[in-house]
């Protein structure tokens, strides 16, 4: 399915807002020296996106994936297994502060799709990845250790041995208390938009740190970031930034160097990268 020895890169939820400026941006860095997946939910917004991107000469493939459907993420993973070069697990859900549901519902919903979703992609598309490869997960400062109250549970989710299990644990006791309206007495944030986003950045030290083990000299780089406050749907258009501009600091860890050999600390590796820079995200923002 990749052109000739052409690279091949994935975008989820590429029909809109940042992931679709992520998408544009890749078809025009990698011209036809790759292939850019389109990777949408709802396959007629995928075809919608692709069109318009074809309109403009550019060339992406539309791939249905929905992020919190495992057998989506299956078919996906069957269709790309000549290799992945570049995934950005960009698909993401945000209530709106008026929303009316339940917190504890809209903690699940949140966390299901935000931080389950968006490891479970990761952990089945993993094995397809190629040497060089470059992972990021579109997190956000929302997502700031500093708003856990709870001392021990910040200190395990910032150190270096947390395994993917007990984040998933913490993850799943996250949504248990919010749904029996507890989570504020045991130390974990008044936000399920936030924590998801904890649990995206904790997740992605752990997936850098795991393939750094076992796949030690194939130079594959995974990565979480902030995109802004960015104009799309999910902040009402709130946002300050352009889709472009926050497309930025995802396209430049899609496409950091080969950095065979070298261990050079400015290389975001396993970081929250903001605006190109890193930031310590175990020190709070
Ligand atoms: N906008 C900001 O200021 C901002 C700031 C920090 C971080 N972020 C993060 O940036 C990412 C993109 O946000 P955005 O502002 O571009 O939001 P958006 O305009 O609402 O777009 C979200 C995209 O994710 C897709 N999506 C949602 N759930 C999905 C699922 N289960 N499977 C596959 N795709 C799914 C949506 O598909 P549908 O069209 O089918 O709904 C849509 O394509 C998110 O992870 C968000 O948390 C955004």
């Amino acid at each position: 399915m990749s052109l000739p020895g052409g690279r091949v890169a994935v975008v989820t939820g590429g029909n809109k807002g940042i992931g679709y400026a992520i998408v544009k941006g890749l078809c025009e860095q990698l011209r036809d020296q790759g292939v850019v997946y389109l990777a949408a939910r709802d396959e007629k917004r995928g075809q919608d996106a692709v069109n318009r991107l074809k309109d403009a000469g550019l060339n992406p493939r539309l791939l249905q994936l929905d992020i919190s459907n495992p057998k989506s993420i299956e078919r996906a993973r069957d269709q790309l297994k000549v290799g992945i070069d570049v995934l950005v697990c960009n698909a993401g859900i945000a209530f709106k502060n008026d929303a009316t549901e339940p917190f504890g519902e809209q903690a699940e919903v949140t966390v299901a799709t935000n931080f389950t979703g968006t490891v479970h992609t990761c952990e089945k598309l993993f094995p397809l990845l190629r040497p060089h490869a470059r992972v990021v997960n579109v997190s956000s400062r929302a997502g700031d250790v500093e708003k856990i109250a709870n001392s021990n549970l910040k200190t395990r989710l910032i150190s270096e041995d947390l395994t993917m299990d007990e984040l998933k644990k913490i993850m799943n006791d996250f949504v248990s208390a919010a749904k029996r309206g507890t989570h504020k007495d045991v130390g974990f944030p008044n936000t399920a938009y936030g924590m998801s986003k904890i649990g995206l950045t904790a997740a992605t030290r752990i997936l850098q740190r795991d393939i750094a083990k076992y796949n030690k000299n194939e130079d594959i780089i995974v990565n979480a970031c902030c995109p802004g406050y960015v104009d799309t749907d999910m902040t009402s258009h709130k946002g300050t930034k352009t889709i472009e501009e926050g497309a930025d600091t995802p396209i430049y860890l899609a496409l950091l160097p080969p950095q065979d050999g070298k261990s050079d600390q400015s290389v975001p590796k396993g970081n929250f990268v903001a605006e190109r820079r890193i930031l310590d995200w175990t020190k709070g923002f």
